[in-house]
């Protein structure tokens, strides 16, 4: 096949969604279509259930057994699929967004009965900053949920989204009939059997069809004509150019769990959803069709196996060809790398490849050498842009409890922001580290980690942060910036990238540092 063709049937995606919603229900039918597995419950759920740390280890552990887990190929129909697993739990959002960064497009998860979740909010919101096009899938039509009207409302307006509905639903919960498919123009009717892998639709071409009252009665069918009279009124026509510019987000509904809708998810996604997209870099724009290859990781996944401290660097290939065994530009080190084994991953399975194509992720094994945002190239200097930290929620200072052991424990909390767990600022005034996170649990998983896999002990002490602040001065030299840096110093840290960062103890501080000094710019995120 040409290099070309290649590249047009790859679709690399996210799903995301709140916890619960049922993305991995989802992620496991579509795998079923695909025919890469073989029954349900293959999928191991990514969920925090309790919170525990103790929870958070044992699902690392098991990935470290199928890393597979972190991206899920197959084959359908002749198109390659990738789909990215975004962690739900909101105390690893970072992992999601920037996961986000190395998918092409996202199907969006909603909850019947819930409607817009939290983390459904933020997720999108990145999203729709990225203009990453997204289809919604309306889950769990099986049970009692908001009338289809209000939720599509809901959808517009707590996301910030315009929607097509493409599928609709005929009636819910104890009185679900099916589903309308208005881009097939056929009806899908619900059996409620949830082993059946492959549904039956029928065609109704026209809805004022008597055969339609034959299927699903007439009061469902003329509250079905009803209702898609309003739908055509209300909602534009479905726009491909649209949708692929982030303008318009296609809405279907379905029963994940009864693989019901799924199929025509699935259909349309393979036909509309956009093919490997060209990435800019901090140097230029490239395209996924040109010759030479270039690539960025964007998840390091830690083997969790003490004896075994390799990592594995997730890179999403953006143009040319990845081949095994070649020499390969590591930008930020300026030196070529060759890696003899890179890993291509299956549903259930990895595996070594020799040649991988834009859209593609391939995993290579890292004694230490990657970070996250690190990009390869066949001898171009190029950075790709994109992978922003944002400030984290909660801070505290990690301080060294076992003397004997401190180069352990600078090794390991070093490596351990390499791969994105949290966030490291070094103060100023004294050189004392903060570790910030999204969530509480990340310090309890780096102590546990730096324990067990770096053999050293760390304690905490609290911090009174509010924010992290990037600081953008107009001008570096100006009196006001001097000034700022004198008055300021104990609140100022550098993060990794030697970045400087003001810590504001809280809202009201921040807003009066502003005031007094104007020319400075605060950042809550470190991509400005
Ligand atoms: P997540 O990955 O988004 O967190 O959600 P997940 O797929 O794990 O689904 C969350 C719960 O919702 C699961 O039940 C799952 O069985 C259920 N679910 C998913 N899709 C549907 C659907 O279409 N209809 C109905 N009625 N339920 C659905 P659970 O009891 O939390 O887990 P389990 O013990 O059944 O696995």
């Amino acid at each position: 096949m040409s290099f070309q063709k290649e590249i047009n049937r790859r679709r690399t995606f996210g799903i995301i969604s709140h916890p619960d919603a049922g993305k991995t229900t989802l992620t496991e039918k579509l795998l079923l279509f695909g025919g890469a597995i073989q029954e349900a419950g293959a999928v191991k759920s990514n969920k925090i259930k309790k919170g525990a740390t103790s929870d958070f280890m044992e699902i690392e552990r098991q990935r470290g057994i199928s890393v597979a887990t972190s991206v899920l190929a197959f084959e359908y129909n002749g198109t390659k699929i990738n789909i990215l697993d975004t962690p739900g739990h909101k105390d690893f959002a970072e992992d999601t967004f920037r996961t986000l960064t190395a998918v092409d497009s996202v199907i969006v998860v909603i909850d019947v009965a819930k409607g817009v979740e939290e983390q459904t909010e933020k997720l999108v919101e990145v999203c729709r900053m990225r203009n990453i096009p997204m289809i919604v899938f309306i889950n769990k039509l099986d049970r009692e949920g908001k009338d289809a009207f209000d939720l599509l409302d809901e959808v517009e307006q707590k996301l910030n989204l315009k929607v097509v509905p493409l599928s609709f639903p005929i009636g819910m919960g104890y009185e679900f009939k099916g589903i309308y498919n208005l881009w097939e123009k056929n009806i899908n009717l619900f059996s409620g059997d949830s082993r059946r892998n492959i549904e039956e639709t029928i065609e109704i071409s026209d809805l004022s069809s008597p055969d339609l009252d034959k299927l699903v009665g007439e009061k469902s069918a003329n509250t079905l004509r009803d209702e898609i009279e309003l739908v055509d009124g209300i909602y534009p026509d479905f726009d491909k150019e649209e949708y692929l510019n982030g303008n318009q987000q296609p809405v279907f509904f379905g029963s994940a769990l009864n693989n019901f809708g799924v199929r025509e998810l699935l259909d349309c996604f393979v036909e509309i959803a956009p093919k490997p997209r060209p990435k800019q870099s901090e140097e230029r724009l490239i395209n996924p069709d040109e010759k030479n290859f270039t690539g960025f990781v964007f998840k390091i996944h830690a083997n969790m196996d003490p004896n075994h401290r390799d990592r594995l660097a997730f890179i999403k290939i953006v143009s040319g060809t990845f081949e095994r065994n070649k020499p390969y530009l590591h930008v930020r080190h300026g030196k070529k790398l060759k890696f003899s084994s890179p890993n291509a991953f299956f549903a259930e399975k990895k595996e070594i490849v020799d040649i991988s194509y834009p859209g593609d992720i391939v995993g290579l094994h890292d004694t230490g050498n990657f970070k996250i945002g690190d990009t390869l190239t066949e001898g171009e200097t190029i950075n790709y842009k994109g992978i922003p930290s944002f400030s984290p929620e909660h801070f505290r200072y990690i301080n060294n409890a076992d003397p004997l052991k401190s180069k352990q424990l600078y090794k390991g909390i070093d490596q351990l922001m390499d791969e994105g767990v949290a966030q490291l600022f070094t103060l100023e005034l004294n050189g004392r580290k903060v570790i910030g996170t999204v969530g509480a649990l990340q310090y309890e998983v780096i102590q546990y980690r730096l324990e067990h896999e770096y053999g050293a002990k760390c304690s905490y002490e609290n911090l009174n942060v509010h924010k992290a602040c990037w600081v953008e001065a107009e001008d570096d030299k100006s009196e006001e910036y001097k000034e700022f840096l004198r008055v300021k110093q104990r609140y100022l840290a550098k993060d990794k990238q030697g970045q400087l960062v003001f810590l504001a103890d809280s809202a009201f501080s921040l807003q009066m540092t502003q005031q007094t000094y104007p020319s400075i710019k605060f950042h809550f995120t470190s991509e400005f």
